[in-house]
């Protein structure tokens, strides 16, 4: 018996050798100095980003499912401290359609964000969008079995770095906000930001964007969040990553998400036009992860620790209530 389990191991294991050799030998006949191309679809989809990116093929990469059954709250994680995030004349904004999103880039005085149950501060850089074709799906993270169409990633990298490229690769570089959206009413705080699409059509198109409050353009309540370690959700994919996605989703109408969808393209100037669309990284393992939720958040009920915990309370407070009863008869009766 034992010596048929060792067995079966040192197979299991020879095979994993084998594996993890081809792995390694693909690897090394694709790589390529840097700015290799990738896209999200076809032969340089996300699926063979790892041949060429290796840390695509980490374990703790991003987006990831968040089952908010199975998230656990942490008392530290409170509110975030946003300072400079309203519109500041003096700050410049450039906006640029990339090939692979709509990216705006702050530069000046940068706005810096605190608190959140994290140490450091951080300076947001740029924030850009991952959208879909149609309303059921375009964002990279999934709440409760559920894609949004639109998914806005605020970047911040932490103080103690010089930059975004210096902070890029390290464990405690960056810290990104994501915002889910909704299709609701018009949002006028969008309509600066998608008037420029059409001056930036097509890939490595910029224009200048006046300064804009980047308050106007998150949800209300900002203190329902949840919190995990992960990854840039496109290559070279470091694991650099403390996540933030809000509960809370910023509203746009149909139209505003149609300009997204049908004004920008993937492809350069005179070449056939495709459109800027279905945009986003597919779900990763969570491994062996935990997902946190802040302070405020309620569990929902229908989770298995939640009824064990209420399980538990009805049988102490059932209990309480046949002693009390028990006193009250010796009371009466004796
Ligand atoms: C903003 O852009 C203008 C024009 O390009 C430039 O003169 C100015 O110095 C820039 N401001 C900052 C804060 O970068
Ligand atoms: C956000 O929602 C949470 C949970 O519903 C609530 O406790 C909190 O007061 C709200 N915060 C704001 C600023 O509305
Ligand atoms: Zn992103």
């Amino acid at each position: 018996m034992v010596f048929g389990i060792l067995l079966f191991l040192q197979i299991a294991n020879s095979a994993f050798a084998d594996l993890a050799l081809k792995r390694s030998q693909i690897r090394f006949i694709k790589v390529k100095p840097h700015g290799v191309h990738w896209s999200y679809h076809g032969e340089f989809g996300p699926a063979n980003w790892l041949s060429v990116y290796p840390h695509c093929g980490g374990e703790k990469q991003s987006p990831v499912h968040i089952d908010s059954t199975k998230v656990f709250v942490d008392r530290k994680l409170d509110d975030f401290n946003f300072h400079g995030y309203d519109a500041t004349p003096e700050r410049n904004l450039t906006i640029k359609n990339n090939g692979h999103t709509v990216k705006v880039s702050i530069e000046g005085p940068l706005p810096q964000v605190s608190g959140g149950g994290l140490k450091d501060s951080y300076s947001a850089a740029q924030f850009h969008f991952h959208w879909g074709s149609v309303d059921d799906r375009g964002s990279e993270h999934a709440m409760d079995g559920k894609n949004y169409p639109m998914e806005m990633h605020l970047v911040h990298y932490a103080d103690k770095y010089r930059s975004l490229n210096e902070a890029v690769d390290k464990p405690d570089g960056l810290k990104v906000l994501g915002f889910f959206f909704e299709i609701g009413d018009r949002n006028p705080n969008f309509d600066k930001l998608i008037s420029h699409f059409n001056s930036i059509k097509h890939k490595d198109a910029e224009s200048t964007l006046e300064p804009i409050s980047l308050h106007s353009l998150m949800p209300e309540n900002l203190s329902v969040y949840f919190r995990y370690h992960g990854s840039l959700t496109t290559p070279p994919c470091f694991e650099s990553v403390t996540w933030t996605v809000f509960k809370d989703t910023v509203k746009i109408s149909k139209q505003q998400m149609e300009s997204f969808r049908h004004t920008l393209k993937g492809n350069s100037k005179g070449e056939k036009d495709e459109a800027l669309t279905e945009i986003y990284r597919p779900l990763q393992p969570l491994n062996s992860r935990n997902i946190y939720a802040s302070k405020v958040f309620e569990r929902p009920i229908d989770d298995p620790l939640t009824r064990a915990i209420l399980r538990d309370s009805a049988i102490q407070s059932s209990s309480f209530l046949s002693i009390v009863l028990t006193v009250v008869f010796f009371v009466l009766f004796s």
